[in-house]
């Protein structure tokens, strides 16, 4: 094979075997949050990169080093989106839709492009489906946005999977505290070169160095649980009690600070230890400053991004792809020359009152046709064969039970239900 050009790095092909379970596991996603009350926006893949680089002060790797930009034809700096989040920020606020009725509840599903390093897990291109809900400051939207991502994980049964909560406190209570951890990583000799840099921009950032000395330096430093204000304690109270009330359950974790630098208040991940060193499947938070440093109305704001890859791979880890599998209602075999005109008939009306029937197109054996019922994991199929049409009937056979009943032709034609 000599083609003339592989497929790049940290990227990946999604092939018909795969696209089928990412539809069904975007399904189950679109319909939660859409009888939740969130809306779909689609923003583009390139936006300016200012609309990233807003700070010169940023300290997130994600904005400062893995960011994909380029000057374009025009001489416009530009970047494919590392993230949702921002484009959906600018999109409202530029239409004006963060201008109509509060809140506003809205989800995407969207490729995001990342130069990181690639290993299991982390690619340079990778999906999201994220939600973002404007316009409360109160911590009943981490609720609401919360309690739909843990119905989803639910739905899916998925197991082990954490949800992990901080407060990183606000502009009040935070400046307080990371002065004290930056005089504690300045005290201490051990921790890494990159970690003393980002002491004098980001102290928080330390949190996420892989270094395993700097780790273990960090468990006795000052928590940030201890130095948070009044009221985002009693945000991070409320939305805690409200968690239980819901029964989704959480644990404290002071060490999460996540890898964007927008958020304030609530933090939080869902992770697994089951699918290696990046088990993070969903990120997210508050993010009150957002909208008015794009340039909209000060506007409160949470959300999340679910990478969609990594969902993947718990949900096979699991072997939870069969539970996902849309059952089909009713195959029928044994189509022949001689019955094909009933069953057709009978297939026609099957589909009009909604079953998901699908019809044999192969003509092979019986048994190969039941073999393959099993294989698309069909409820029961339909036998009509000379012999039943010649007595006016059909059989209908359980697969699970293996009962075998036999209809009418003609009832079933006029009304009769079958199942
Ligand atoms: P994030 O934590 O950077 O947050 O990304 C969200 C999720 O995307 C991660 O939990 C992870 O599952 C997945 N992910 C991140 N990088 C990669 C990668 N290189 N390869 C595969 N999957 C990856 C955000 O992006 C925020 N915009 C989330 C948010 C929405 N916060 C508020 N609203």
């Amino acid at each position: 094979m000599s083609l003339i050009s592989k497929i790049l790095r940290g990227t990946k092909d999604i092939l018909p075997e795969k696209t089928e379970e990412w539809r069904r596991v975007k399904d189950i996603l679109y319909k939660i949050f859409l009888d939740g009350g969130y809306q779909e926006i689609i923003t583009p893949t390139i936006e300016g990169t200012g609309l990233f680089k807003r700070d010169k002060d940023d300290t997130s790797d994600i904005v400062q080093k893995e960011m994909y930009s380029f000057i374009d034809k025009g001489n416009r700096d530009i970047s494919l989106k590392p993230e949702g989040t921002a484009s959906v920020v600018r999109s409202v606020v530029e239409t004006g839709l963060i201008n109509n009725s509060l809140p506003l509840k809205l989800f995407y599903f969207t490729q995001c492009f990342r130069y990181e390093k690639p290993q299991q897990g982390r690619y340079r291109e990778f999906y999201q489906f994220g939600a973002e809900l404007f316009g409360s400051e109160s911590f009943l939207a981490e609720v609401d946005i919360i309690y739909y991502i843990d119905k989803f994980f639910k739905k899916l049964e998925l197991e082990n999977i954490h949800l992990e909560i901080n407060s990183i406190g606000c502009d009040e209570c935070r400046p307080i505290y990371t002065n004290l951890l930056k005089e504690y990583i300045e005290k201490k000799d051990n921790f890494c070169v990159t970690c003393k840099t980002r002491c004098e921009t980001n102290p928080l950032r330390s949190f996420d160095c892989k270094n395993p000395i700097c780790k273990e330096v960090l468990n006795k430093a000052p928590s940030i649980n201890n130095h948070i204000c009044e009221s985002c304690k009693n945000h991070d109270k409320d939305l805690k009690q409200a968690l239980d009330g819901l029964n989704i359950s959480y644990i404290s974790n002071s060490k999460i600070v996540r890898g964007l630098d927008y958020y304030n208040k609530t933090v939080f991940e869902f992770t697994s230890r089951e699918i290696g060193a990046q088990g993070a499947i969903c990120g997210g938070g508050r993010y009150d400053k957002l909208v008015s440093e794009i340039g909209g109305k000060q506007t409160p704001a949470v959300g999340f991004g679910i990478g969609f890859e990594r969902l993947i791979m718990i949900i096979e880890h699991q072997n939870k792809q069969a539970k996902l599998a849309e059952k089909v209602d009713i195959y029928i075999a044994n189509i022949e020359k001689s019955t094909f005109e009933t069953t057709i008939k009978i297939f026609k009306k099957l589909d009009d009152d909604g079953f998901k029937v699908l019809f044999d197109i192969m003509g092979r054996s019986l048994k190969s046709q039941f073999k393959y019922a099993d294989k698309i994991c069909a409820k029961k199929v339909l036998i009509i064969g000379e012999q039943e049409m010649e007595k006016g009937i059909f059989l209908l056979k359980n697969m699970e039970t293996s009962i075998q009943e036999e209809f009418i032709i003609n009832d079933f034609l006029e009304g009769k239900t079958i199942i």
